[in-house]
């Protein structure tokens, strides 16, 4: 969800006024989604760069994180949406970590969607987390090197229980990953638009999806 301060910059507004707008469009999408039949969505929220920036934004991004929490908190469930997070959710304010607990717990049986919000989410730490775990269980003599394959490895992210994403999408015309899911968007297509993340609404959505549909993906085979 990339632009959010250019677009604010471009309008001569505090950074935090684009991630206001930036929240609409989280609430657009969201609904998009769900009505095409998306089965997984995964917001990039904050990553564990994010914590760099000045203290005011990162303030404002977590107030703005808990007032969506606490206005979807109901209509999540009642459009059988679960929610979860992925991240270190540990280093978030103790406010958005009881909100998420909450939350995620009272959804946890909802299938019509599944919402995962990355938060304080950066994916090399990701992966070295689950290296180290691995590491542990073999120094306990739980699992041996040769049960190291690609699958216990996944089981070993954040991500265990999540389908591998089918497509990306970042807005503002970047064109890097800036380390998001590294290892689970192997084989995702990918669709870059120029619009900042706080104009990228339904018809962006659509858009993107209808490019991925016209899309023949091969996973490496012919
Ligand atoms: C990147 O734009 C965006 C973020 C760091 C925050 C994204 C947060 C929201 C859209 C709102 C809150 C989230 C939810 C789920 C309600 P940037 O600030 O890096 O923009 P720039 O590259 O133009 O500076």
């Amino acid at each position: 969800m990339d632009g959010n301060g250019r677009w604010a910059k471009q309008r001569g507004l505090p950074r935090a006024e684009g991630h206001r707008a930036g929240a609409e469009s989280v609430r657009e999408v969201m609904n998009a989604c769900k009505e095409l039949g998306v089965k997984y969505l995964t917001l990039y929220a904050f990553s564990s760069e994010n914590w760099n920036r000045p203290e005011a934004e990162i303030d404002a991004l977590m107030t703005l994180l808990d007032h969506f929490l606490d206005e979807k908190a109901e209509e999540l469930d009642k459009q059988n949406v679960r929610l979860q997070a992925i991240g270190q959710i540990e280093r978030l304010p103790a406010s958005t970590r009881e909100r998420l607990a909450r939350i995620q717990e009272h959804t946890k049986d909802n299938d019509s969607m599944t919402l995962v919000l990355a938060l304080s989410y950066g994916s090399r730490e990701e992966i070295t987390n689950a290296a180290r775990r691995i590491a542990e269980a073999a120094i306990a003599g739980t699992i041996s090197p040769d049960e190291i394959t690609t699958d216990l490895f996944a089981r070993h992210l954040y991500t265990a229980d999540i389908p591998d994403p089918d497509l990306l999408i970042r807005t503002s015309g970047e064109m890097r990953i800036s380390n998001f899911l590294l290892w689970q968007i192997s084989y995702s297509e990918i669709v870059i638009v120029k619009k900042m993340w706080p104009d990228f609404r339904q018809g962006d959505l659509f858009a993107a999806v209808e490019d991925y549909n016209n899309r023949h993906r091969r996973f490496g085979a012919l």
